[in-house]
């Protein structure tokens, strides 16, 4: 019998692409990431994958398709203060999804995430853990019965954790979330997902469903959709087998410009001196991209986020003992690591120095 060598996906873009491959192989169109500010008056950045396509969802918009996927950039500071600090918070990240506008639903979503994870990125079993809706027996049914995973792996949890929405108000639906552990050997007994230790969340799949009014009232959407959301630095942590997402090759390339900087080592820093330099590899990502969508820094809104972020940076540079100039040489580094894949920063890169050098 041949046996068949299949690549290990490994690196950021690889993740990137063969998620875009896989569902656009299943008939699913590939949109290109939107713009950070969103054409939505409820929230100030683009939050998540889904946000571009909410008025889709609310029925106000044509669908693109039936079938969407995108790798979306979004920011959320909403858990600043967590950044740096835990293995995976960040203002900056990418979020890759698929869509159903009306068309398939729970089934398709639940195997195709299955076959995604276990065929392509080669996840083992042993290393997946799934959570649902308390009420939600339809899902809980689909991964016991149809896809085989043991009732072990299959959590049961409320609404603050397994009912997604938005925000206060708009789509919302029951979801299903599959997490990682890298500790299977502790066994099923008494499994927690909140220990960060041991699980990540990687990719949570909403069955997207109601819209929620300004009085909380939930009614059907018109359609029955999917949203997701894999966050690509997450997944990039587990494939790369790294402690946290900031040393994966999506970040830590900024952060080894950082240590060259200061003059200092990144693995033999201290706990405080890492926080500094995820911080600012955090944030890097988000002040180039912002800029580049057309934020500039002020003391209201968006142009007021900037102006926090770029503040952060300095300061956490101070406290690296960098007391020259040194953004726009931190700024030129994460530039050039995405703007293979966000060819706006290239054509953006002299606005976005501009801006950090007079910000700084
Ligand atoms: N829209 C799903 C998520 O952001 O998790």
């Amino acid at each position: 019998m041949t046996s068949q060598l299949i690549k290990k996906i490994v690196t950021g873009d690889e993740i990137r692409n063969a998620f875009l491959k896989f569902y656009s192989e299943k008939l699913h169109k590939i949109i290109p990431s939107a713009s950070l500010i969103p054409d939505d008056p409820t929230v100030m950045l683009t939050i998540a994958g889904m946000l571009p396509f909410k008025p889709v969802f609310l029925g106000l918009k044509e669908r693109p398709s039936k079938r969407a996927t995108s790798s979306q950039k979004c920011i959320r500071t909403n858990d600043i203060e967590n950044v740096g600090v835990t293995a995976r918070h960040h203002t900056f990240f990418e979020m890759l999804g698929n869509f159903s506008f009306g068309d398939y639903f729970k089934r398709e979503a639940i195997q195709w995430a299955w076959e995604l994870v276990t065929n392509i990125y080669q996840l083992s079993v042993e290393n997946i853990i799934v959570s649902v809706f308390h009420e939600d027996g339809e899902s809980a049914k689909i991964w016991r019965d149809e896809i085989g995973i043991h009732p072990d792996r299959i959590v049961k949890l409320g609404e603050k954790d397994n009912f997604w929405s938005s925000g206060k108000t708009g789509p919302c639906g029951p979801c299903s979330e599959l997490y990682y552990d890298f500790n299977p050997e502790k066994g099923l007994q008494n499994i927690d997902l909140e220990d960060g230790d041991r699980f990540i969340e990687f990719y949570n799949l909403v069955f997207m469903q109601y819209n929620r009014d300004s009085s909380g009232k939930l009614t059907d959407l018109k359609f029955k959709n999917i949203d997701t959301g894999m966050g690509l630095e997450r997944m990039a942590q587990i494939l790369q087998k790294k402690k946290n997402n900031y040393e994966t090759d999506l970040i830590f390339p900024i952060i080894q410009k950082i240590c060259e900087i200061a003059n200092i080592d990144y693995f033999s820093s201290d706990d405080k001196n890492k926080i500094s330099l995820k911080i600012i590899g955090d944030h890097t990502r988000a002040v180039i991209h912002l800029i580049s969508d057309g934020v500039a820094a002020s003391n209201l809104g968006r142009g007021y986020i900037l102006r926090r972020l770029i503040r952060r940076m300095v300061r956490h540079g101070r406290l690296l003992g960098i007391t020259n100039e040194f953004l726009p040489h931190i700024a030129t580094v994460g530039i050039n690591l995405m703007q293979n894949n966000y060819p706006d920063l290239k054509n953006n890169n002299d606005l976005i120095l501009n801006e950090i050098k007079i910000e700084e």
